[in-house]
């Protein structure tokens, strides 16, 4: 097992490290020599794109988190009506499917019972399935109309990363197809996006070669109880997916809002020794985050930012910041969960918890 390991003392940290090459290897699978994307053997075309009304996505756990981030790249890309549900919820609601729905089943491994009855309920309704999977061959993969394979390599640690962020790059793939199809974003916007997707991986290097600030920042905070994680738009999608990967690999108390929800109820919890993770990497919503991060600081508990570099945020005085590298709006996700990841690590590795496997918890879940 050690050699498997490559060097690294657990998975989770070998395939954080991997993000880079199966980010690299996710894209350049699916864009052709003319720069352009290329669904070879999924038949989506304009015509079956008009068929549907709209869009139904599903999935558990992390694979739920990227069909958060889906519906957000989209909307705005293909314009189409996109729900995202968690597969345990839509196979028991009666929900509302027909053939004129496209429905996309997200899943790392293939084999998620709630996520494969889910797509059988769909199909019997007369859907279109497309699956986003990593395991080849598997059963979502084989009950499947279409596959996107998000060729991440195998995931082995339970807390899932590498599958998460190429999940992102297959669902920001799909959003800028059908707009391309559909007619819904230009040309220039459409290089754009591919060319910021293309400079991901570097990026996300660049934020693994300073892994030691985020293990600085782990060695304060792992004897926490509990750390709140919060972010608007598609940072909000971002911060279930943070929260998620602190408490399965820390067992610590960990807890996503929409930030503009915190005033709903949340908010009565901030208090001097309450940390609250902002992620705050969108440009046209950085003064609303502004807002929330100095509302939380006024009742005097901590806030660490996430944000891009040079942003607004970065330069509050006495404000703790991660930076990311600059990026469009549209694809910081891929970004913003990498010091993420890296800080649920180094706190579960503080705290002697069993890393790649954590309590409780299966790599995949084959049972109700
Ligand atoms: C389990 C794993 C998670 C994963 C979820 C969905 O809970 O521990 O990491 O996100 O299942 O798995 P799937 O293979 O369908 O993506």
């Amino acid at each position: 097992e050690d050699a498997e390991k490559g060097g690294y003392q657990h998975f989770m940290m070998k395939e954080i490290n991997e993000q880079p090459k199966a980010i690299r290897e996710t894209l350049q699978r699916r864009i052709g020599k003319d720069g352009k994307i290329k669904l070879d053997g999924i038949s989506l075309t304009r015509e079956d794109l008009e068929k549907f009304d709209k869009i139904s996505i599903v999935a558990c756990g992390t694979a739920y988190h990227a069909g958060l981030v889906g519906k957000y790249a989209i909307e705005k890309m293909a314009r189409m009506p996109v729900e995202v549900d968690v597969a345990s919820e839509f196979r028991y609601r009666d929900p509302f499917v027909d053939e004129k729905t496209l429905f996309i089943a997200i899943s790392q491994s293939g084999e998620t019972l709630d996520t494969l009855m889910s797509l059988r309920e769909a199909k019997s309704k007369g859907a279109r399935v497309l699956s986003v999977v990593n395991v080849v061959g598997s059963s979502v993969a084989r009950e499947s109309d279409d596959v996107f394979y998000t060729w991440a390599g195998p995931e082995i640690a339970v807390a899932s990363t590498k599958a998460y962020t190429t999940q992102l790059v297959c669902m920001y793939l799909l959003a800028l197809y059908m707009g391309d199809l559909r007619g819904t974003i230009t040309e220039d916007y459409y290089k754009q996006v591919l060319k910021e997707l293309k400079a991901t991986p570097k990026k996300v290097q660049r934020i693994l070669d300073k892994a030691e600030d985020i293990e600085e920042l782990a060695k304060n905070l792992y004897n926490r109880d509990q750390i709140f994680f919060i972010g608007r738009g598609i940072d909000s999608a971002v911060a279930y997916e943070c929260s998620l990967k602190l408490k399965e690999v820390s067992y610590i108390n960990s807890f996503a809002i929409a930030a503009g929800e915190l005033k709903h109820g949340t908010i009565a919890l901030m208090e001097p020794e309450t940390i609250v993770i902002a992620l705050a990497t969108q440009d046209f919503l950085m003064e609303k985050m502004y807002s929330n991060i100095e509302e939380i600081r006024a009742r005097r508990a901590h806030v660490i930012a996430v944000t891009k570099e040079g942003s607004q945020i970065s330069k509050i005085k006495s404000l703790e910041v991660i930076r990311i590298p600059k990026c469009m709006d549209e694809v910081s996700p891929i970004l913003t969960i990498v010091p993420m990841q890296l800080f649920a690590y180094y706190v579960a590795r503080e705290r002697g918890e069993n890393i790649d496997k954590p309590r409780n918890l299966a790599k995949s879940v084959t049972v109700e």
